[in-house]
């Protein structure tokens, strides 16, 4: 099995740039590659600001900043940033023909064992590598936003992707400091932004039906504990992502995945959230504040877990991911406290589904409706011991 010390990553944007800066504070050497300067230089701004609050909070050294400085080589030269290092991180946009033409691109120029990791946030790896001679050397290596600061990363297998491949994936996730959760059934959005898939059906139902606004949804949120609301992270995420990652789903998954109308009219006028320094939120001066008291009460916080339950519960039923890496899977990608699944112990499921089959016929949404296994086998979902 190979050890890597060399990575390069395609695409310095909020993802790209992230990885880059995991991979330097795990000792690796990185050649950093985008397609226009300014993004690159962005990037690259990106990363040595994050290492200097890092530094300025004592988490690593002078020693440890100047190692990670010299260890970075941007460059806008896509042979020489592909040539050089044995594993390929890639994250650009999500747009399916420019992932599958990059990767052939790649593997024209590359030895034909470098492994190739996408850091696509919903597509089949299997897809994403159709085209290609050698497919056993292409994984889903999904990683968090600010990757710098959430652990998790989804190592997911392809229909054809190798052992070996799956193996020095996760290993170099350990490397990098990070918690790698085996993703071992390529379906779309994986577990966690599955998991929070109808979330966001549910949610966007609410706000275009005018049952609630954002603002007091996310106030919720945060009254319960959550470490943002969920708009504001849409707003943190990218409006655009999320309306791409919408569009994906609706074809591979469901009709009710579609973007909602809020989300859809702000894509529309270019307000994609943080990035463009507004979406559903004003980020002009940074984080907006979310005032506790104008939490809403047509909603209860608990619906919003029991969604995440009942689709952590298709994903068990589907064999994607068991229920204890999907617990560990929530905790560190979204620093939710508590997995879906150990939050639920000792429910009761009658209740449970009586409340789902409500939130479905309430805003008219077919993916709220209850797992088949709640029904035919709960005790299958609420297992955690001996799972890992
Ligand atoms: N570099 C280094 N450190 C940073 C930093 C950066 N860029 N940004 C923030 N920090 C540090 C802060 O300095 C602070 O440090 P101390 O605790 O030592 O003071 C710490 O991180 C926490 O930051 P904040 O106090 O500003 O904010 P917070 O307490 O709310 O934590 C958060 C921030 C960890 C992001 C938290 O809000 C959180 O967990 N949010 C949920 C994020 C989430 O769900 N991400 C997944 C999104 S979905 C996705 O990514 C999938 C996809 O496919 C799109």
């Amino acid at each position: 099995m190979k050890e890597i010390t060399t990575v390069t990553v395609i695409g310095a944007g909020d993802m790209g740039h992230g990885i880059a800066q995991a991979a330097l504070l795990g000792g690796l050497t990185v050649h950093l590659y985008d397609t226009a300067d300014e993004s690159l230089q962005r990037g690259v701004g990106k990363i040595n600001d994050s290492l200097e609050i890092l530094h300025r909070k004592g988490k690593i050294q002078d020693e440890e900043m100047k190692r990670c400085k010299a260890n970075l080589h941007p460059t806008l030269d896509f042979r020489e940033a592909v040539t050089r290092s044995p594993f390929i991180f890639e994250a650009v946009p999500e747009i399916l023909e420019l992932k599958q033409r990059l990767y052939r691109d790649m593997e024209a120029i590359v030895s034909k064992d470098t492994i190739f990791a996408s850091n696509t946030s919903n597509m089949r790896i299997t897809e994403i590598a159709k085209n290609l001679q050698h497919k056993d050397r292409v994984v889903g290596a999904h990683f968090f936003n600010p990757v710098v600061l959430m652990k998790l990363v989804e190592v997911i297998r392809g229909d054809e992707t190798s052992d070996e491949t799956m193996q020095v994936a996760y290993d170099l996730c350990l490397k990098m400091k990070k918690t790698p959760v085996r993703v071992e059934k390529d379906s779309p959005s994986f577990i966690v932004n599955r998991v929070n898939a109808p979330v966001r059906v549910l949610l966007g139902g609410i706000v275009d039906k005018e049952i609630a606004k954002p603002e007091e949804i996310d106030a919720l949120m945060k009254f319960n504990g959550e470490p943002m609301g969920h708009f504001e992270l849409s707003d943190y995420v990218g409006l655009d992502v999320l309306y791409d990652s919408g569009q994906y789903r609706q074809q591979v998954l469901h009709a009710d995945y579609a973007p909602y109308e809020k989300l859809a009219e702000k894509v529309k006028r270019g307000d994609l959230g943080k990035k463009t320094g507004k979406g559903f939120y004003d980020w002009a001066d940074g984080r907006p504040t979310i005032d506790v008291n104008k939490r809403t009460d047509k909603l209860k916080m608990s619906d919003i877990d029991l969604v995440k339950l009942n689709e952590a519960a298709k994903l068990i039923e589907e064999g994607v991911a068991t229920p204890a890496d999907i617990d560990l899977a929530m905790i560190s990608g979204t620093g939710d406290k508590v997995g879906p699944i150990e939050k639920h112990q000792g429910i009761n499921v009658d209740d449970a589904i009586r409340r789902l089959e409500l939130l479905a016929e309430r805003l008219d949404k077919e993916v709220l409706q209850p797992a088949n296994i709640l029904t035919d086998k709960p005790e299958a979902v609420f297992v955690l011991e001996g799972q890992r």
